[in-house]
């Protein structure tokens, strides 16, 4: 399997983003998906052919700080490094910052400490009815 990075949306519609949100109660549509694509500052895809196999969002201010808020890779594609990749791309593009933050579950702790992040505190708040 050969998996290709673009750092820009080219060419993706919404019949290639299928399979993700995997385990939401509700999950965002394909439209949706390629809304938030769009509105995002930075956005990393990983493409296998034309199918859209995994993706890495960031909202920033282009000064100080930055935001992961989504990273998702299909559940047949994990664990080949793809996530990993990603992420790179994503963190060479914020290099310049002083901060880049991201709120993720227990079990993808490890993942992130081996990109260099570190635990912290973090406060959220989440809607569901605008889900
Ligand atoms: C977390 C996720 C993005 C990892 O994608 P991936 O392409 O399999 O990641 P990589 O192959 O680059 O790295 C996997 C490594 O992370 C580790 N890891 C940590 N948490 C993990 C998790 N929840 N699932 C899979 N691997 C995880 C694995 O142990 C693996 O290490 P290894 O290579 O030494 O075995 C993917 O499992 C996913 O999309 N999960 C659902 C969405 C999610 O949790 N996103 C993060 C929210 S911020």
């Amino acid at each position: 399997v050969t998996v290709r990075y673009s750092d820009d949306l080219a060419g993706v519609n919404e019949a290639m983003l299928d399979g993700f949100f995997e385990g939401w109660p509700s999950p965002p549509s394909p439209a949706t998906h390629l809304r938030l694509l769009q509105g995002s500052d930075l956005v990393v895809l990983a493409r296998d052919g034309e199918r859209v196999v995994g993706f890495a969002t960031a909202i920033t201010d282009g000064v100080l700080s930055a935001y992961i808020p989504l990273l998702e890779v299909r559940s047949d594609y994990r664990g080949q490094g793809v996530a990993t990749a990603l992420i790179e791309r994503l963190l060479a593009r914020l290099d310049d910052l002083y901060m880049v933050d991201v709120v993720c579950d227990d079990d993808v702790v490890p993942f992130y400490e081996r990109l260099g992040f570190v635990k912290g505190v973090s406060m959220m708040r989440r809607d569901y009815a605008n889900l």
